[in-house]
């Protein structure tokens, strides 16, 4: 039932690179996808989907870097059943000591005759064609039968039975719309392994969505049926609802495994920090009460589980919060620490720098240092990441006033850089000091971007904390044109993009997240407009 050695052994396959960078909002660029990966890679998955590398110039690049700098996990691109999308997924592969190439079609009637205006017949010949395409040019080929749980079975067992024919090494079913119940997931699986004993020699995997709150529980049911690779995102990030939680899945494995009899291999105390740089980097907030890495996920509240777990921890405590690296938050530093000691923990915390990076590291961690009493591994973390973003052409705020007073509305002056170096001001009379800066940013970029999220979170407790902001804006109105020469591609149409930034100063860490999400949603209406006419939907989905 599977092509890993150990028959118990649940392979875990990423997909926050690619249906998890499908999320409203998401725009990821090439360095903070390396940086994804290279932790999904330390967090030890099996398979990360690095991306759709037909999608766009940028998909692409994506892919190709991780594919050339990640070691460890097969490495995958995915690619629609047609020639050019395998052919493209190839070339961004190829340079990985493991490539693999997914290629999907569906199954279902009601997507083979909307969306795709096709045939079962033409399916057929499709699936075959792929499988066969992606198999002379890689070893390791995955096939999907889209929206297979809403497919006819016969059908799809059908289309299985001739992608394994073709050489696939896995059939992975999806529930894309997230509307499968467990049980039924499960006999859709068993009657698949009856309807095509071939399936029984490759990997069977499971990519569920949460529509319905499900994905991990049909994640479950569909290992319980034979099937030995989960896919899933961290933070169960993807589109509308997500995917299947992959911190969930693992933990689940490694908690109830001797119960289930599977195992899977992955270092689960990387997990929190995983989790911790998606939602940075993604602007996604992680819920409080979210399972493994929900800030309450190992806190007591009543008075009765806190006696219980001072006496004896195993009365309301099934993991430890160790188990998952929820222990992060230990003082590192203090005011008084050197450039050394500085290195070392940012060594120790999984960014090994140098020169000018850690000298820019360093004056942030006086400034903080200065500010705050105590440093703690998570505020280094935050400090760091923002440090290291890699920042693409765009706009960046200079600087910026603010008068604010209970008497008179609030009135921001900003300075900001645009993507070609130029130096623009603009001010704005806003509803509050932090409206105030968005507005005069609009004022001085002539953009007239709405603000569509802002969330502000601390990094840690403490009134002296560092505050963490998320911005989403939209850019494109039906009516109403924007100066940035990108007009004609948002007639009719909107964009989104994300930003976020940490500063003490929670009005300085929302400009710069405001000129960051700004630049972002840029960015990616110049993707849509390069990107073939069938991607252009999913370049510019909103909301
Ligand atoms: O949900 C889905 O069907 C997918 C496929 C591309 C596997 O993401
Ligand atoms: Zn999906």
């Amino acid at each position: 039932m599977t092509a890993a050695t150990d028959p118990n052994r649940v392979l875990i396959f990423d997909t926050t690179l690619r249906d998890g960078e499908q999320s409203p909002g998401i725009s990821l660029n090439t360095a903070e996808k390396l940086e994804i990966a290279e932790a999904l890679a330390r967090l030890g998955v099996d398979v990360i989907e690095a991306g759709f590398p037909i999608a766009s110039p940028g998909d692409f690049e994506a892919v190709q870097g991780i594919a050339r700098q990640v070691e460890g996990p097969v490495i995958c691109g995915l690619a629609r059943a047609n020639p050019a999308d395998i052919d493209r997924a190839w070339e961004a592969i190829r340079d990985s000591a493991r490539p693999r190439i997914h290629t999907f079609v569906s199954t279902s009637d009601i997507h083979i005759e909307h969306q795709l205006r096709s045939t079962r017949a033409d399916v057929k010949g499709l699936a075959r064609a792929s499988v066969a395409q992606a198999r002379a040019l890689c070893d390791d080929v995955e096939f999907s039968p889209m929206d297979a749980t809403r497919a006819d079975v016969e059908f799809t067992a059908e289309v299985v039975a001739l992608a394994v024919a073709e050489g696939a090494t896995t059939i992975n079913i999806p529930d894309t719309v997230g509307y499968a119940l467990p049980d039924e997931y499960a006999r859709f699986l068993t009657r698949l392994y009856e309807l095509v004993p071939e399936l029984a020699g490759v990997t069977l995997s499971v990519h569920c969505h949460d529509d319905l709150g499900l994905a991990v529980a049909n994640s479950l049911a569909g290992v319980l049926a034979g099937a030995r690779q989960v896919e899933g995102a961290i933070n169960g990030i993807g589109e509308r609802a997500g995917n299947a939680s992959l911190e969930e899945i693992v933990m689940l494995l490694h908690t109830r495994g001797a119960a289930l009899g599977l195992t899977c291999d992955v270092a689960t105390t990387e997990i929190a920090r995983t989790s911790r740089l998606v939602s940075r980097l993604t602007g996604y907030a992680v819920q409080p009460n979210k399972a493994i890495v929900g800030r309450n996920a190992f806190a007591h509240e009543s008075g009765i589980h806190q006696d219980g777990v001072l006496k004896e921890r195993s009365t309301y405590e099934i993991m430890d919060a160790r188990t998952v690296g929820l222990d992060a938050n230990s003082l590192v530093l203090g005011k008084h620490s050197g450039r050394a000691a500085l290195r070392a923990a940012l060594e120790d915390l999984g960014y090994p720098i140098d020169g000018a990076t850690l000298n820019a590291a360093f004056k942030r961690f006086k400034e903080l240092a200065d500010k705050k009493k105590q440093v703690t591994a998570l505020d280094l973390e935050a400090l760091v990441t923002d440090e290291l973003r890699e920042e693409l052409a765009g706009y960046a705020l200079d600087w910026f006033d603010v008068e604010a007073s209970s008497r008179r509305p609030p009135h921001a002056r900003v300075g900001v850089t645009t993507p070609d170096g130029r130096k623009v001001e603009g001010a704005f009379t806003g509803d509050g000091p932090v409206d105030a800066v968005f507005r005069a940013i609009n004022a001085a970029t002539g953009i007239d971007a709405r603000l569509r999220e802002f969330r502000v979170d601390a990094v840690t407790g403490g009134q002296d904390a560092l505050g963490e902001v998320n911005v989403i804006v939209e850019l494109g109105d039906p009516d109403a044109a924007i100066t940035t020469g990108l007009a004609g591609v948002l007639a009719g149409e909107r964009v989104t993009g994300a930003g976020q930034a940490v500063a003490t100063d929670i009005i300085e860490a929302g400009g710069i997240a405001y000129a960051r999400a700004l630049s972002s949603a840029v960015r990616r209406a110049q993707a849509a407009a390069e990107a073939p006419e069938a991607m252009r939907a999913a370049l510019l989905a909103t909301p």
